[in-house]
């Protein structure tokens, strides 16, 4: 087959040469993207009187068939046409002669293949932030179900103070709510149009790039051509991104897999999520979270592919950007399968509240309410702290728990308790007297609920 570049070689490509450089069996993910771009750029043409109108519109009705039989997927792309760009080019001309020749005019590749990009990248990042809404959603049902619902909170996974279990879920709320920020602001550098940098330097031809832009949608065009061509910023932010939102779905996968164990015995994940030991007849393994978390060091390997092999190109386009996309197709698909995954899960995951609660109860997780109790007093914070570090020491040697201990046994260590010592102890009051804004007291939790749900769409 003859090359759409071939005018300038008196020999055939070699056939390895053909194979190591050929990119369709990936890049044709961004077969639509691509006829969409050069509708835009063919109907610019015809506006400007580049090409006949009459050419412009049979190109573009070439251009609908092409689409139509893609998405029956009735064509058969073809490595010796190297790129998704070149496949639709040569399938244009296959389908209305050599005027669909004209379609290049005034446009390289290099622009072709950046639009492209940018397109994909808004539609994919749109659908990322719903999906991320939707793992939000979950967080919320959660939340609302089991405001009252206490877990030990950990410091160095150390029992530490106990929380509301709403809280614990809506810290994650937060951490997707800056992720989902972050991919919307990200919206704005993709919505920057390269097309009509051409090649690198321009085009004498006198195209419209304000125009090509707005009929993509773009909100503005690269105002330097070699920087339009050579930028793959764009990608880099989301993969950088999509970095943080990975391991924040690690570690939230960490807990759900640490607390479905039978140590934890905190939450059972629904059957539906788990799978089974091919081997131990009572395994009910958390495989879901497990992957999720495990999924991180791909979507990371993605982020360093990319900044390792933009690091040192001279402008403008090389060859070697051709790499871009196998990574970024990666993390999409990555993250879709994710997210996908992630909000049903977190729906049907069953709170053990009867577990949890009772766990508050059993550990030393009220010793600093203990020692507010003495500074309330008016003893010096650092002095109430060891006299209830003390006060513990003690506890344990009993193996005994402090709202096990009596009032005597208390007062050996401070005159200053007293029989209201009891109910300060009590794990609800330990979390209900966290009132400060932000803490986990239940009065400051519904609030925050209800921050939260204002950040959903209704
Ligand atoms: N397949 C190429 C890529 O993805 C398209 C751009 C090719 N441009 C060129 N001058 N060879 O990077």
């Amino acid at each position: 087959m003859s090359k759409l570049w071939g005018g300038r070689f008196t020999k055939q490509t070699d056939e390895l040469v053909e194979e190591y450089t050929a990119s369709i069996s990936f890049d044709q993910k961004l077969a639509l993207f691509d006829i969409q771009g050069s509708k835009a750029h063919v109907d610019m043409l015809g506006k400007q009187q580049i090409i006949a109108t009459e050419e412009a519109e049979e190109i573009k009705q070439g251009l609908d068939k092409i689409q139509e039989k893609i998405e029956k997927d009735e064509v058969e792309f073809s490595v010796a046409d190297e790129d998704i760009h070149m496949n639709i080019e040569h399938l244009l001309i296959d389908e209305i002669g050599a005027v669909g020749g004209k379609l290049h005019t005034g446009r390289s590749r290099n622009d072709q293949v950046a639009t492209d990009m940018h397109l994909y990248l808004r539609e994919k990042t749109k659908e990322l932030i719903e999906l991320l809404e939707a793992v939000q959603q979950s967080i919320v049902t959660q939340a609302e179900a089991n405001v009252e619902t206490m877990i030990p909170g950990y410091t160095h996974l150390q029992r530490a103070q106990p929380v509301s279990f709403a809280h614990h879920m809506l810290a994650y709320f937060w951490m997707f709510e800056r992720d989902k920020e972050r991919l919307q602001d990200s919206l704005k550098r993709v919505n920057w149009s390269p097309l009509g940098a051409a090649a690198l330097a321009g085009t004498t031809y006198p195209i419209d790039r304000q125009a090509t832009a707005e009929a993509l949608g773009f909100e503005k065009v690269y105002p330097n051509s070699l920087d339009a061509v050579s930028d793959r910023d764009f990608i880099l932010e989301f993969l950088s991104d999509a970095s943080i939102l990975i391991m924040h779905i690690s570690r939230l996968s960490e807990e759900l897999v640490m607390w479905s164990s039978e140590e934890f015995s905190f939450i059972e994940l629904d059957d539906a999520f788990c799978t089974g030991s091919s081997i131990m007849p009572q395994k009910k393994n958390p495989d879901v979270p497990e992957l999720l978390r495990g999924k991180t060091g791909r979507i990371y390997g993605d982020l360093m592919g990319l900044l390792t092999l933009l690091k040192g190109l001279p402008l403008a386009y090389n060859k070697d950007m051709q790499e871009d996309k196998e990574g970024m197709f990666d993390t999409v698909e990555t993250l879709e399968g994710a997210l996908s995954l992630l909000s049903p899960m977190l729906k049907t995951m069953d709170v053990k509240k009867e577990r949890t609660n009772s766990s508050v109860t059993n550990d030393y997780s009220n010793a600093t309410d203990m020692a507010d109790y003495l500074a309330v007093k008016g003893m010096p914070f650092r002095e109430a702290h060891e006299v209830i570090g003390k006060i513990v020491l003690y506890a344990i040697q009993e193996e005994k728990y402090l709202l096990d201990m009596t009032l005597e046994e208390f007062k050996g260590f401070s005159e200053l308790i007293e029989e209201d010592i009891f109910e300060k102890l009590a794990p609800e009051q330990v979390v209900a007297a966290r009132k400060s804004e932000g803490g986990t007291g239940f009065d400051q939790v519904k609030d925050q609920l209800h921050l939260a749900k204002q950040h959903l769409p209704s």
